[in-house]
């Protein structure tokens, strides 16, 4: 894992500390995970809630989320999803931003979480206090936030996005001559500002999972799969961005895999994410990207810490306590509703645009 470079020492020394003390979810035998799987069911109806899932997370929440008709999705398809279900209580399998925006836009829903310290390196690396002083500071722009950041800091924002519509919404922007202030992931914000050529200053952050992949150990993989396309997520460093045949959000490599004609994919995001893509290309070989130098013990060790803290065993303790509820201060809600309804709505209009086009 590496550490983002360029934000505060407070900042960074929170993300280790975070990276210290996350806990893999408890390993499971074959019988304790069917009897979980079957009691999860049960809770999911006695409770009248629906399982929302990330596809980083693991492969059995994945299949579970399918199985009782919930979602496995991206960032945005989450929100979009818990948004529309008429279920009262959200079950969200990610980490807490996820979870956070669950509950912005349902207010009037109860969203548990397996795991309320599932954190991400973006959001504790882009604290709202120093956040705001970094708007203060540029109130000639427009504020646009990814979606992995706290609902503080998305009260202050002016849009909301996802990896999914981070680029439309800056080419949007661009459109209207306006200048834009981005956080946290510097290289996400990297890839849309030279993608949409719009005006944009950018806030250091990095996800400590995509932040170590490497390009020149890709470079080595790449000469033994010369046949295989490259898929990389946005928040990988440029270089390796670079060297990609598709960018995109999750959900967008997924779709690549399934559409492309290489008998291999090269992937550089979380692992999880093989669970859903072996669905979409079954007859393609998967490699993970590398995130070490050469005699490292793992070729990739590409897994979010936090993700992996959400299991069989903490689901079933939510639903049946009540454990792990996401709460947000309502007046901090209601702000942060407003950049998320915003990028909500872009978004749909966006789709049907696309699908007028097509
Ligand atoms: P997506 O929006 O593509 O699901 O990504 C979320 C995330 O946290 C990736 O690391
Ligand atoms: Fe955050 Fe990275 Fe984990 Fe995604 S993979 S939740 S960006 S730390």
């Amino acid at each position: 894992m590496s550490i983002p470079a360029d934000i505060s020492s407070a900042s960074e020394q929170r993300i280790q500390t975070r990276l210290d003390e996350a806990k893999l979810a408890t390993a499971l035998t074959d019988v304790e995970r069917v009897q979980l799987v079957e009691e999860i069911k049960q809770a999911l109806n006695a409770n009248n809630a629906i399982l929302v899932a990330h596809y980083y997370v693991d492969s059995d929440i994945q299949k579970l989320a399918e199985e009782t008709g919930g979602i496995v999705a991206d960032s945005l398809e989450m929100a979009r999803f818990g948004a529309r279900h008429d279920a009262t209580t959200l079950i969200v399998a990610g980490v807490r931003f996820m979870g956070e925006t669950a509950k912005i836009l349902n207010p009037e829903k109860r969203v548990l979480m397996p795991e309320l310290d599932a954190a991400c390196s973006l959001d504790l690396g882009c604290p709202a206090d120093e956040f705001s002083a970094f708007c203060d500071q540029h109130p000639d722009r427009t504020a646009v936030v990814y979606a992995n950041t706290s609902a503080e800091v998305k009260a202050r924002a002016d849009w909301v996005v996802t990896s999914g519509i981070a680029l439309p919404v800056a080419q949007h922007l661009a459109s209207l001559g306006e200048k834009v202030l981005w956080a946290p992931d510097k290289h996400l914000g990297n890839y849309v500002r030279s993608e949409s050529g719009a005006d944009m200053i950018l806030w250091p952050g990095s996800c400590v999972v995509h932040d170590a992949f490497r390009a020149d150990e890709l470079q080595v993989l790449k000469a033994q799969h010369p046949d295989a396309e490259i898929l990389v997520h946005p928040e990988s460093p440029e270089p390796v961005v670079a060297m990609a045949d598709v960018v995109g959000s999750t959900t967008a490599l997924i779709k690549a895999a399934q559409e492309s004609v290489a008998p291999e994919l090269i992937v550089a995001t979380d692992r999880g994410i093989f669970y859903k893509m072996k669905q979409a290309a079954p007859d393609k070989i998967l490699l993970e990207a590398p995130t070490r130098g050469l005699g490292a013990t793992c070729e990739s060790c590409s897994h979010c810490p936090w993700m992996a803290m959400n299991g069989l065993r903490n689901t079933l303790t939510a639903l049946n306590t009540g454990s792990g509820e996401i709460e947000i201060n309502p007046d901090t809600g209601e702000r942060a509703r407003v950049p998320l309804q915003r990028m909500m709505d872009f978004a749909e209009m966006h789709r049907l645009q696309v699908k007028g086009n097509a």
